[in-house]
């Protein structure tokens, strides 16, 4: 049922932790199953230097996040908001269809932390303005 990979970053996720002194943090969570995924941001120069998360939820949010880490660090502010919740399941070889929403927890964490990234910096993020997002830091991600 699941890859791999999945397996892989379920039991040895990459980058667990958090930044005390991050840039920009994220946190999202799914109100139906409960799971909540938090993520830190070390940004330098549009340059996202460091990142780690914590998440509290099933060993497809795990995976999905340890991934999602791996792909936006040494990354620019632009190409981690090109992330997205498929990319991240592709770079796992795939999740099943029933946990896809996992990888999407992922994708909002990512996009929340550069929201909260810009607001704290004053930084114009191009194409951050579209998405929604409460005020306060904890975003909820709706089931299709
Ligand atoms: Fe909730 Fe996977 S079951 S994120």
């Amino acid at each position: 049922m699941y890859s791999e990979k999945v397996m892989d970053h379920f039991m040895n996720p990459r980058n667990v932790g958090e930044i005390p002194d991050a840039d920009g943090i994220g946190e999202v969570g799914n109100a139906k199953c409960g799971d909540i995924m938090k993520m830190y941001l070390k940004i330098n120069d549009g340059i996202i230097e460091d990142v780690k998360f914590k998440t509290f939820g099933c060993g497809s949010a795990i995976a999905s996040s340890s991934m999602a880490t791996e792909l936006i660090k040494g990354k620019t502010i632009d190409e981690a908001l090109q992330v997205t919740n498929k990319a991240v399941a592709e770079a796992l070889d795939g999740l099943p269809p029933v946990k896809m929403h996992c990888s999407v927890l992922a994708e909002q964490a990512i996009k929340s932390a550069l929201l909260d990234y810009s607001k704290r910096h004053n930084v114009k993020i191009e194409g951050l303005e579209d998405i929604e997002f409460d005020d306060d830091h904890h975003h909820h991600v709706e089931e299709e």
